[in-house]
């Protein structure tokens, strides 16, 4: 556990950070804790050192390709590969109720195509036998959609770059627009937020095809957990949440490749829509509005 090195995207608080902290307690040589804002990343950094935890810190902003080029450069040359990525930055709508064309591509650009950059830069210097952690949510099961064509399409064997690609310009056009058909989905509560996180889910699939090296990337669910996201509503502690990506990231068997993960530690087929795994947003509105 010494020698190996660790890297937590979006680890300045919520889940990212416990993530961090874990990983110390479970004694993982090096950790990285990263943070798009260096200060908010500075002040988490010296908040486990006061609990006797010393992660590292970097600045990673993960939209933002010459952020994540130069954190990628960094660890080239100061460890040369890496074992371990979790890819856990995220943000959620601005108005939950709400779903405007600014905000989805806000969405999108940091939830799915910050771990597209990710790929570009960092997965190159991942390890044999490494592990990648796509951090997803229960609005990533393809059980959020409706539409026919589009499950089919993304849950299909064969699936390919460009049907995610499609389906995300379909979504985002539609919301341009105003032509979104709110039946293709199971809600339309936080909806941009389900389309980045289904498409994060299908393109766990194809990264893990072609990747190599006996590295593993799995997707999951960390639980509907108290953050900031969920402003403070949630089922889960941090620590409850921490343990399924802990558990991907060093306990789980090796072959365990391309799956998605419930917060409980069991698999879940992602391309059966009869499973029902969607996020029920009525859970989060009852908490939100407090007790009747
Ligand atoms: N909480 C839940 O119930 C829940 C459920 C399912 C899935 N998830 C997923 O779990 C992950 C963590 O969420 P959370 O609940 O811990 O949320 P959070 O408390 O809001 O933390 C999100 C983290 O991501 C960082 N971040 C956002 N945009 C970034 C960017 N462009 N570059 C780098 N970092 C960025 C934030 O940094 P700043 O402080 O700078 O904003 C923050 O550190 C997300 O992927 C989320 O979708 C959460």
């Amino acid at each position: 556990m010494e020698n190996k090195i660790a890297i937590v995207t979006g680890s300045n608080k919520g889940i990212g950070f416990e993530i961090v902290k874990e990983l110390c307690k479970r004694g993982v040589g090096v950790v990285y804790l990263t943070a798009r804002d260096i200060q908010r990343g500075q002040k988490a950094v010296q908040e486990l050192n006061r609990e006797g935890y010393f992660p590292k810190f970097h600045q990673l902003e993960v939209n933002n390709k010459q952020s994540v080029k130069n954190f990628a450069d960094y660890l080239k040359k100061n460890y040369n590969e890496i074992d371990i990525l979790i890819n856990n930055a995220g943000v959620i709508n601005e108005d939950f109720y709400k779903t405007s064309y600014e905000d989805s591509k806000y969405i999108i650009d940091i939830n799915y195509n910050g771990i597209l950059l990710s790929e570009e830069y960092i997965y190159p210097i991942i390890k044999d036998n490494g592990r990648i952690i796509n951090i997803s949510s229960d609005c990533g099961h393809i059980s959020n959609l409706k539409n026919k064509y589009w499950i089919e399409r993304l849950t299909k064997d064969n699936l390919q770059r460009d049907d995610i690609n499609d389906f995300l310009s379909w979504f985002l056009q539609s919301v341009k627009n105003n032509t979104i058909d709110y039946n293709d989905f199971v809600e339309d509560k936080i909806l941009s937020y389900r389309i980045s996180k289904i498409a994060v889910c299908a393109l766990t699939r194809i990264q893990q095809k072609e990747i190599g090296k006996n590295i593993s990337i799995n997707s999951l669910h960390p639980g509907f957990v108290k953050t900031n996201m969920t402003k403070g509503c949630g089922n889960f502690t941090l620590d409850e949440a921490a343990d399924t990506p802990v558990y991907l990231a060093l306990d789980i068997e090796q072959s365990v490749k391309g799956k998605y993960f419930w917060f409980d530690k069991t698999e879940q087929d992602w391309t059966d829509p009869n499973l029902k795994l969607y996020c029920v947003f009525d859970t989060i509105e009852n908490q939100l509005q407090g007790p009747k």
